[in-house]
C-alpha cells in the first residue's frame, strides 16, 4: 500500500508541474498579447495622434514589449510544427487601421465599427489525457457565448518526437454542463485518431487547434495551437489501459467551497473509508474550501494514502457554473479513468449507505452487468434531533443526532450516481450521458444516500430542534424518524480509532 500511494504522490507530483509549465507558458501569451494589442494601436495612432501615450498601461515600457516580441519569437521559432493551414496566430485580430464613419457617393452615411479586445478566452486548457493507444481527451473551458452562437471547430495533431510525421484528426467536442455555463461553458475534446499514435516508444506531443470560424468576428478564423499534452519518451506503457485497474472504488469529489466544518468532514471521511474499504480513493478538490481546520482531518487519511488533494482555487479566475464543477468532475474521471473499477460521484453532505444484510461488493456485484447507476436520495432535515440527546448533543457525529428524514411527497429528489469508467467518455454532476453500455435507475433497496443539506458549511451546532415523536411535521414538511445511519456511529468511531488513533479527537464543528 505505501509503495502505491508514493507511486501516485510521483505521478500526482509531475503531472502537477507539467500543467504549471504549460499554464505560465499560456499566461505569458496571453499578457504578452495585452502589451502588443497596445503597442500595434500606439504605432497606427503615432502617426495622426500626438497623445498616444497616455493610453498606455502604467506598466508598459519598451522592454515588456521587447521581452514579449522576443518571447513570442521564441515561442514561434521553438516549435517544430507547421502552422502553414492555420489562419491566424494566438493573438487577437487588429484592425489594420481605425475606421471612420464614411459619407457615400449616393449620400448615405457607412458607419464604421471598430473592435477593442476579447472578452473570454476561446480555450483555457485544463489538462489532457491519453486514453488508449489512438485516443485522447481534452479538457478545458471556452466562451460559452461562441458555443451557443457561433461554431468554433477542434482539430487535434499528434506528432511523433521520431520523425516529426505529424497526423490529424478532427476533434469531437462535448459541452457537459447541460448550458448551466456562464461566461464559459465546459468543453471535453475527444481527439481519436484512425490509428495508434506515439507508441513507438519515442514520444510525442498531442496539438489541439481551436478555430473560432468566424464566431465573434466573421472576418477571423482566429486558430489558437494549443499543445495539450507532451508524451516524453518510453512514457506511454498501453498495458495501463487494459490491466486490472488498482483501486477498486474511486471518489471524484467536485469543488469544494466555503467555511466548511471540520467535524462533519471528519464524519464523512471516516464513514466512506470504512465504506469503500483498502482499495478504494478519494479525489478532493479545494476551491476555497479546504482552510486549515479541514486539512487538519483530511491529513491522517492523505498520510494512509486514502485522499489526494488538488487546489483547484485558480479556476476561480474562470467564471462558469458552480466554481467549474463540471469540469472538475471530466477531469477526475480521465485523469484516473483506468485506475478504478468503479467511481463515485456525490457530494461531501451525502453519504452512500447500503443496507447491512449486504455489502458494497455484493451490491456493486449485484450491478455489474451495467456501466452506470443512479442512486436514490434519502434527504435528512439538518435542524431535527432526538431530545433523549439532550445534553449530549455537542459530542454525538452529525449523522448520528439527525436522524429526522424529509418524507415530503411529490419532490424530484436529486440522484448521485457511480459509474465504470472505462465505459464513459464525459460525464456530469448527476450522470453521464456519455457512455457506452447500459444506465439502471431501479436500485431501490439495494443502495441509497443521505443527505444532510445544510450542514456541511454550518459552523454552529446543527440541532436546532428536539423532538420526541417517530414522525412529526415541521414548517409544513412531514419528516419521519429514521435512525438508520444513527446505528452505523458507533462502528465507525471506532473504524476511525483503530485506522487513525485519537489524532482527530478534537476536531472542530
Ligand atoms: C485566411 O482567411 C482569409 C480571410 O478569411 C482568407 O482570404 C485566406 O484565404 C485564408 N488563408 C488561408 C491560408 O486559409
Ligand atoms: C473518444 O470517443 C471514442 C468514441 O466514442 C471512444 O471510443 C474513446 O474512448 C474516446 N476517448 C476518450 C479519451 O474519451
Ligand atoms: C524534428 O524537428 C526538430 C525541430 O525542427 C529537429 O530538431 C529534429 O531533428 C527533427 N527530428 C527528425 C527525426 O526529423
Ligand atoms: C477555420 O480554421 C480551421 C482550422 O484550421 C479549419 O478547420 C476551418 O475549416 C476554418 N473555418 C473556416 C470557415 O475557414
Ligand atoms: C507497463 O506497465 C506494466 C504494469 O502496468 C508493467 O508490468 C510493465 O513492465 C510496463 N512496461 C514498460 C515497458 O514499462
Ligand atoms: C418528550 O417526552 C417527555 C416525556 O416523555 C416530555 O416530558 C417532553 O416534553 C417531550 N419533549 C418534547 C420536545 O416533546
Amino acid at each position: 500500500m505505501a509503495s502505491m500511494v508514493k507511486d501516485l504522490r510521483e505521478k500526482e507530483r509531475k503531472s502537477v508541474k507539467k500543467g504549471g509549465d504549460m499554464n505560465v507558458f499560456v499566461g505569458l501569451i496571453w499578457n504578452c498579447a495585452v502589451e502588443l494589442k497596445f503597442l500595434l494601436y500606439a504605432l497606427l495612432l503615432l502617426s495622426s495622434l500626438a497623445t498616444t501615450l497616455q493610453f498606455l498601461p502604467a506598466h508598459f515600457t519598451i522592454s515588456t514589449v521587447r521581452y514579449c516580441l522576443s518571447d513570442a519569437a521564441a515561442a514561434t521559432t521553438d516549435t517544430r510544427f507547421s502552422t502553414a493551414d492555420i489562419n491566424s496566430t494566438s493573438f487577437s485580430p487588429q484592425p489594420t487601421s481605425i475606421k471612420a464613419d464614411q459619407r457615400q457617393d449616393n449620400g448615405v452615411l457607412k458607419r464604421a465599427f471598430n473592435p477593442y479586445g476579447a472578452a473570454a478566452y476561446n480555450f483555457i486548457l485544463m489538462s489532457a489525457y491519453r486514453g488508449g493507444s489512438n485516443s485522447f481527451a481534452v479538457l478545458g473551458l471556452a466562451s460559452k457565448p461562441l458555443h451557443v452562437f457561433g461554431q468554433p471547430t477542434y482539430k487535434c495533431d499528434y506528432q511523433s518526437s521520431d520523425s516529426n510525421a505529424t497526423v490529424t484528426t478532427a476533434g469531437v467536442k462535448n459541452l457537459p454542463d447541460w448550458g448551466y455555463g456562464r461566461v464559459y461553458t465546459v468543453v471535453v475534446v475527444n481527439c481519436t485518431f484512425p490509428s495508434p499514435v506515439g507508441t513507438d516508444g519515442f514520444g510525442g506531443r498531442l496539438i489541439l487547434h481551436a478555430a473560432t470560424h468566424g464566431g465573434g468576428d466573421r472576418d477571423f478564423n482566429i486558430t489558437d495551437r494549443i499543445e495539450a499534452l507532451s508524451e516524453p519518451p518510453g512514457s506511454v506503457n498501453l498495458s495501463h489501459f487494459t490491466s486490472p485497474p488498482k483501486y477498486e472504488y474511486l471518489y471524484c469529489g467536485s469543488s469544494l467551497y466555503g467555511n466548511l466544518n471540520p467535524q462533519r468532514l471528519r464524519e464523512w471521511m471516516a464513514y466512506h473509508v470504512r465504506l469503500f474499504g483498502k482499495k478504494s480513493h478519494f479525489v478532493i478538490h479545494d476551491a476555497g474550501g479546504v482552510h486549515p481546520g479541514v486539512m487538519e482531518v483530511l491529513w491522517p487519511w492523505m498520510e494512509l494514502g486514502y485522499v489526494s488533494l488538488h487546489d483547484i482555487r485558480e479556476q476561480e479566475r474562470f467564471d462558469g457554473y458552480y466554481h467549474n464543477q463540471f469540469l472538475i468532475v471530466n477531469d477526475c474521471l480521465h485523469r484516473y479513468r483506468f485506475m478504478a473499477k468503479w467511481m463515485f460521484f456525490f457530494d461531501v453532505d451525502e453519504f452512500i449507505y447500503v443496507p447491512r444484510k449486504s455489502s458494497l461488493r455484493s451490491v456493486m456485484d449485484s450491478l455489474k452487468d451495467y456501466s452506470q447507476f443512479t442512486i436514490e436520495q434519502m434527504p435528512m432535515s439538518g435542524k431535527l434531533c432526538l431530545s433523549k440527546d439532550a445534553g449530549k448533543i455537542p459530542k454525538k457525529w452529525g449523522f448520528e443526532k439527525l436522524v429526522y428524514r424529509d418524507v415530503k411527497r411529490g419532490i424530484r429528489r436529486d440522484r448521485k450516481y457511480a459509474v465504470r469508467p472505462r465505459d464513459v467518455f464525459v460525464t456530469g454532476v448527476h450522470m453521464s450521458q456519455n457512455l457506452q453500455g447500459k444506465t439502471t435507475h431501479k436500485t431501490q433497496g439495494q443502495i441509497k444516500y443521505f443527505h444532510y443539506h445544510g450542514t456541511i458549511a454550518e459552523r454552529q451546532e446543527p440541532c436546532r430542534k428536539l423532538l420526541n415523536d417517530t414522525q412529526t411535521i415541521v414548517s409544513g414538511t412531514p419528516y419521519v424518524l429514521d435512525t438508520t445511519m444513527r446505528e452505523v456511529a458507533p462502528f465507525v468511531k471506532r473504524f476511525e480509532h483503530n485506522t487513525i488513533g485519537h489524532l482527530l479527537q478534537t476536531a472542530h464543528q
